[in-house]
C-alpha cells in the first residue's frame, strides 16, 4: 500500500482512535491539538493500545515500532499542510470548527480534502467558510473508532462527487463500511441513536428505573451491546447534550429537547467516563 499523509485534528478520544486506526492501515499521521498535554495524552493512549495488541500476541514489538514511527505530533496547525487529508476531531463546538475550518483552509493546498469527523453539526455550514466547499466532507467514525465497522460520509450540498469517492475508498482502505448519507442534522447515526439515549436519561429523571436496571433492559431484551446509559458514558455526556441541541435546534421540533439531567450531569462536570464519572463511577 501506498503510505499516503493524513492529518487527524484533535487528540481526544475521537482523534486518537482515528489516528491509530490510520497507523494500523498504513498512513502517516499528524496528531494535532491545541493543548500540549492532550498531544501527549493521545500518543501515549495509541502506544498502549499498540502495547496490549503485542501483548496479546496480536503483532510483534517491531510492528508497533513501524506504526509509532509513522505518528508525529504537533500543536502547530500548519504541520496539516503536506497532508493530503485533514480528519477534523475537534469538540461539537461550531465556533470551533468554523475557526478550524477556516483556518486549514489558508494552510492546506487547494487539493487537500478537508473532512469532519462532526456526530451532527452541518457540513453544509463547515464548508461555506472555505474556498473549496466541494472539498468538504464528513467522515463520521463510531466509538471505539478502532473497532466500529461504520463510517458515516457525508455529502455537503456542494460535497463533489470525486471527494465523496476518495473518502469512501479511505474508509475502505481502513477496513470500515462507508454509508452515504446527506447532510441533516445528527445525520442517521445520531438522529436514531441520541433520541434513545436522552429518553433512557428521561426515564432515570422521571424514577422509572435505575440506571442499572435501564442498561439491562436494552442488553438483555433488545440484545444491544451494551445499555444506553453506558454508552453515553462512552460517547460522553457533553457531546450527547451537544448532539440533542443540533437537533432540537436544526428540526424545531419538541420531540429532541434535551433531558434536564443530563443539562445537569454536563454542568456538574459529570461527562461520563473521561471524566470517572456519568451515569456509572469510573476507576
Ligand atoms: N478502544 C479500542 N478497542 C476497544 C475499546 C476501546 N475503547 N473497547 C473495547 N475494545 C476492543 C477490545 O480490545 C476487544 O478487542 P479484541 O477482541 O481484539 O481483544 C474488543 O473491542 C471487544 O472488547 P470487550 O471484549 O472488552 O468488550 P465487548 O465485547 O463488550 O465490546 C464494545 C466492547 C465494542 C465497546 C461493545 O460493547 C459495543 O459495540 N458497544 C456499542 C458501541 C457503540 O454503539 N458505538 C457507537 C457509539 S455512537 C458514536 O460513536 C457516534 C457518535 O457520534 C456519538
Amino acid at each position: 500500500m501506498t503510505v499516503r499523509a493524513v492529518t487527524v485534528i484533535g487528540a481526544g478520544q475521537m482523534g486518537r482512535g482515528i489516528a491509530q486506526t490510520l497507523l494500523q492501515y498504513g498512513f502517516a499521521v499528524t496528531l494535532y491539538d491545541i493543548h500540549e498535554a492532550a498531544v501527549a495524552r493521545g500518543v501515549a493512549t495509541i502506544a498502549e493500545a499498540f502495547r496490549r495488541q503485542v501483548g496479546k500476541g496480536r503483532i510483534a514489538e517491531e510492528q508497533k515500532e513501524e506504526w509509532l514511527a509513522r505518528l508525529a505530533a504537533t500543536t502547530e496547525l500548519t504541520a496539516a499542510e503536506d497532508s493530503e487529508i485533514v480528519i477534523e476531531a475537534a469538540p461539537e463546538q461550531l465556533e470551533t470548527k468554523l475557526a478550524l475550518f477556516q483556518a486549514l483552509d489558508r494552510i492546506c493546498p487547494s487539493q487537500t480534502i478537508l473532512a469532519s469527523n462532526t456526530s451532527s453539526i452541518s457540513i453544509t455550514a463547515i464548508a461555506a467558510v472555505t474556498d473549496r466547499a466541494d472539498r468538504v466532507i464528513g467522515m463520521h467514525f463510531m466509538n471505539p473508532v478502532p473497532v466500529m465497522p461504520l463510517v458515516e460520509v457525508i455529502r455537503g450540498l456542494r460535497t463533489s462527487d470525486d471527494t465523496f469517492a476518495k473518502v469512501a475508498d479511505l474508509a475502505v482502505q481502513l477496513g470500515k463500511a462507508p454509508v452515504e448519507v446527506r447532510d441533516y442534522p445528527g445525520f442517521v447515526s445520531n438522529r436514531l441513536l441520541m433520541p434513545m439515549i436522552n429518553e433512557a436519561i428521561y426515564a432515570v429523571y422521571e424514577g422509572v428505573a435505575e440506571p442499572e436496571a435501564i442498561d439491562q433492559v436494552m442488553k438483555l431484551g433488545m440484545n444491544h451491546p451494551m445499555g444506553p446509559l453506558a454508552l453515553a458514558d462512552l460517547i460522553g455526556l457533553d457531546t450527547c447534550l451537544a448532539i440533542m441541541e443540533t437537533l432540537h435546534e436544526g428540526f424545531g421540533d419538541s420531540k429532541y429537547r434535551p433531558c434536564p439531567l443530563l443539562r445537569q450531569y454536563v454542568q456538574a462536570g459529570w461527562l461520563g467516563r473521561k471524566s470517572g464519572k456519568g451515569f456509572f463511577q469510573y476507576e
